[in-house]
């Protein structure tokens, strides 16, 4: 295969965490993060994310155990390396569980996963997510220790960090975000070459989102609050659907016609 091939057609999981912060900015049960999972469905999302946070901040316990019964495609739960964590996790059983570092006072999540300084405690922490059949991924930083890390303890996938690179698109810092994309893109060959499924995600928009899909090693891009936010503006369905259309267009500029 020659490295302008992409190694497989572009899953896009959609992130329903803020349509859980809207709902509990007043306490209610609506919007339904179920409902607009299964609408994400019918839109061509190909999984859910949903990141239940310490704090319990937007997705609560209840919405894992609705999702984990009401959706028909993959969940990706993420979460933070802990012990109260792994139990959720070990007792529903997603699809794929997305280790993510937490920090009570961020407003999101701001970094990637040190995995070099723990990996004894996080290869441990694995091993039983694995055993049950969970796709592990590490959510971690363009770095590469910390993807030789994420390698070491055994971790099928990593997922890199694109936040940094939307910031500097964000800020109008052309120069920044070009140097971030390609340190992104050198990364995720990188991790290829050692074996690791590549996924990416954080702050993608659709002004951003297309360097990133085109990828050849990227296999998932994980978008959320960019999605929720138009849909105020255009709805779920279309958010979703343009996003779709964007990263297959991705594609077939990069690699021709027939390929997405
Ligand atoms: N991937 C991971 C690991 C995340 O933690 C998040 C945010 O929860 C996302 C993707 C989606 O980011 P955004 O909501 O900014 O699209």
């Amino acid at each position: 295969m020659t490295k302008s091939e992409p190694l497989g057609r572009l899953r896009l999981g959609v992130n329903i965490d803020h349509v859980a912060t809207v709902r509990n900015a007043r306490g209610g049960p609506y919007p339904d993060p179920v409902r607009a999972a299964r609408l994400a469905e019918t839109a061509g999302a190909d999984g859910i994310t949903a990141h239940l946070r310490e704090d319990r901040r937007h997705i609560t316990d209840a919405d894992i155990e609705a999702l984990s019964k009401g959706i028909e495609i993959p969940l990706n739960l993420e979460m933070a390396a802990t012990d109260e964590m792994q139990a959720i996790a070990l007792r529903h059983k997603p699809h794929a569980v997305c280790l993510v570092p937490e920090r009570r006072q961020e407003r999101t999540t701001e970094g990637g996963l040190e995995v070099a300084r723990d990996e004894n405690r996080l290869a441990h922490f694995i091993a039983p997510l694995r055993d049950a059949g969970c796709r592990v991924s590490i959510f971690i930083a363009a770095d590469r220790r910390q993807i030789e890390a994420a390698h070491r303890i055994g971790a099928p996938v990593i997922e890199l960090h694109t936040g940094a690179y939307c910031e500097h698109d964000i800020a109008g810092d052309v120069a920044a975000r070009d140097a971030e994309c390609e340190r992104l893109r050198e990364m995720a060959q990188f991790a290829h070459e050692l074996g690791l499924e590549v996924h990416a995600g954080h702050g993608l928009t659709f002004e951003n989102v297309k360097p990133i899909a085109a990828f050849p090693e990227v296999m998932e891009l994980n978008i959320g609050h960019f999605l929720v936010g138009e849909a105020i503006f255009s709805g779920l369905d279309s958010s979703i659907r343009r996003m779709r259309s964007l990263m297959d267009e991705a594609r077939r500029e990069a690699f021709g016609e027939g390929v997405a």
